[in-house]
């Protein structure tokens, strides 16, 4: 008898029922026995398309006699007998069973690769296994389900002394350092700089901080989504190294006096109503760059004015480092993902389609040939004005160099805008190629 780890996802449906449904099926199967079963838990999807629910985790140890190829046709059988129908990669799924180690098994065949190739680095399929079996070995990086628990965990730092340490022993062992400054709430946008930073760099450190500096008064500073824990499983599974959380006084002591400002980019789009909104960006950006001194900084194309000036400070400030701009990230139906998108009610999330409804009609416009940015703005503020919770607090075309207003689209222009849905202020925009 061999003992066999398998996982066990489900995201649709009954969740719960569904993993344990199989588990019952499992234990029919012929020459198997159920030995332990992990708790349950829930995990955001990693990749696959946006907007999947959320999946329900499970593990258990089996007592199997057969082959691991006999145990995957006969999981196969109970996929199938449950419903999974067959979709894209990673895509939503009723049930879903891996194996993910037998003893010391090594197969490799075209249906089967045991141990899980991917197992080591999913906190998902390690956290409910290193519940009922830690002390397991993987034949292959010899290290135990605990221990590979451990290392996919980012190490988390909550002052600045301690994440200095960390960046100055990677530099010491030369290796490069990337740096994905977010406020948390931490969504597949963000998971999508976390997973280019590690990929081009030795060292993925992610910082989460709800800076107080760029929030105005009247705005949601303090309601702002706050959940370090679930924040810190998502950068595990993007593969981040490291997570910096500082408390509010490890950034400003309280005789905070030195500030960073820029003169003319802060006074378009979102800098009209959100004045000192950008001072506290550069501010922010400023020290987590001095603290952190990474050789690249990941920044969402979605705050397209939050990189024009970040990339004029670091020019104008002669600062040590590259800045890198990624494609905004949407939901399965156009809405850019944010992480105030979930303040949003049913019938506002709706409505916030019209943002994406009217960038389209933008480049829409552009490819049959219209190229007056007043038009094509006239156009979509008819498509926000028939939206009857959304309010235009700005539309515009502008040069991506100056943020400046541009009459005529020639070459590369930017079509930007800041909608009010109820009280939740978007933002969103499209790059307009003449
Ligand atoms: P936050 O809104 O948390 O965003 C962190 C980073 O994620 C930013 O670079 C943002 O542009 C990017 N991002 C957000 N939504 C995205 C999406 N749908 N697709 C791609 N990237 C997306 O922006 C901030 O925090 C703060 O201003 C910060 C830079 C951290 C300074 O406090």
């Amino acid at each position: 008898m061999a003992t066999v780890l398998i996982g066990l996802g489900s995201n649709l449906g009954n969740r719960k029922q569904n993993i344990s449904l199989a588990l019952k099926e499992i234990g029919l199967i012929r020459g198997t026995a159920i030995r332990k079963v992990s708790g349950f838990y829930a995990t955001s999807p990693l990749g696959g398309p946006k907007g999947q629910p959320d999946f329900l985790n499970a593990a258990a140890v089996l007592s199997y006699s057969g082959t691991p190829a006999g145990l995957l046709k006969a999981l196969k059988v109970i996929e199938k007998k449950l419903g999974r129908k067959k979709t894209v990669r990673w895509g939503p799924r009723i049930i879903d069973i891996d194996i993910l180690l037998s003893e010391n098994k090594i197969v490799h065949s075209r249906q089967l690769t045991v141990p899980h190739k991917l197992m080591h680095k999913r906190l998902f399929v390690l956290k409910p296994l290193a519940e009922i079996a830690p002390d397991a070995m993987h034949p292959v990086l010899k290290t135990s389900v605990k221990d590979m628990l451990k290392n996919i965990m980012p190490e988390i730092f909550k002052n600045v002394r301690d994440v200095k340490k960390f960046v100055h022993k990677a530099r010491a062992a030369g290796k490069s350092v990337a740096l994905v400054p977010t406020m948390g709430a931490l969504h597949e946008g963000h998971l999508s700089l976390i997973r280019q930073a590690k990929k081009e760099n030795d060292i993925a450190i992610v910082s989460v901080f709800v800076n107080p500096l760029q929030f105005g008064p009247k705005e949601d500073f303090k309601k702002y989504p706050r959940d370090t824990q679930r924040d810190v499983e998502l950068c595990a599974n993007a593969g981040a190294d490291a997570v910096f959380a500082p408390v509010p006084k490890e950034i400003y002591a309280n005789d905070f006096q030195t500030i960073v400002s820029q003169k003319r980019l802060p006074e378009h789009l979102c800098g009209l109503s959100r004045p000192g909104h950008f001072t506290g960006v550069m501010t922010v950006c400023c020290k987590l760059f001095n603290i952190v001194e990474p050789d690249t900084a990941y920044f969402g194309r979605k705050d397209f004015q939050q990189t024009v000036v970040i990339k004029k400070m670091v020019e104008d400030l002669n600062m040590n480092l590259k800045i890198k701009v990624l494609p905004t990230v949407r939901e399965k139906d156009g809405l850019a993902m944010s992480s105030r998108n979930a303040y949003l009610s049913v019938q506002e999330r709706r409505d916030a389609l019209c943002l994406y409804a009217a960038l389209t009609k933008a480049k829409q416009m552009l490819k049959s040939g219209e190229r007056s940015s007043a038009k094509i703005i006239a156009e979509m503020k008819k498509i926000i004005t028939k939206t009857p919770s959304a309010e235009i607090d700005y539309i515009t075309v502008v040069a991506p160099e100056t943020l400046e207003n541009t009459d005529v689209i020639r070459g590369r222009t930017v079509a930007a805008m800041a909608v009010r849905i109820g009280k939740i202020r978007l933002i969103d925009n499209c790059i307009l190629k003449s």
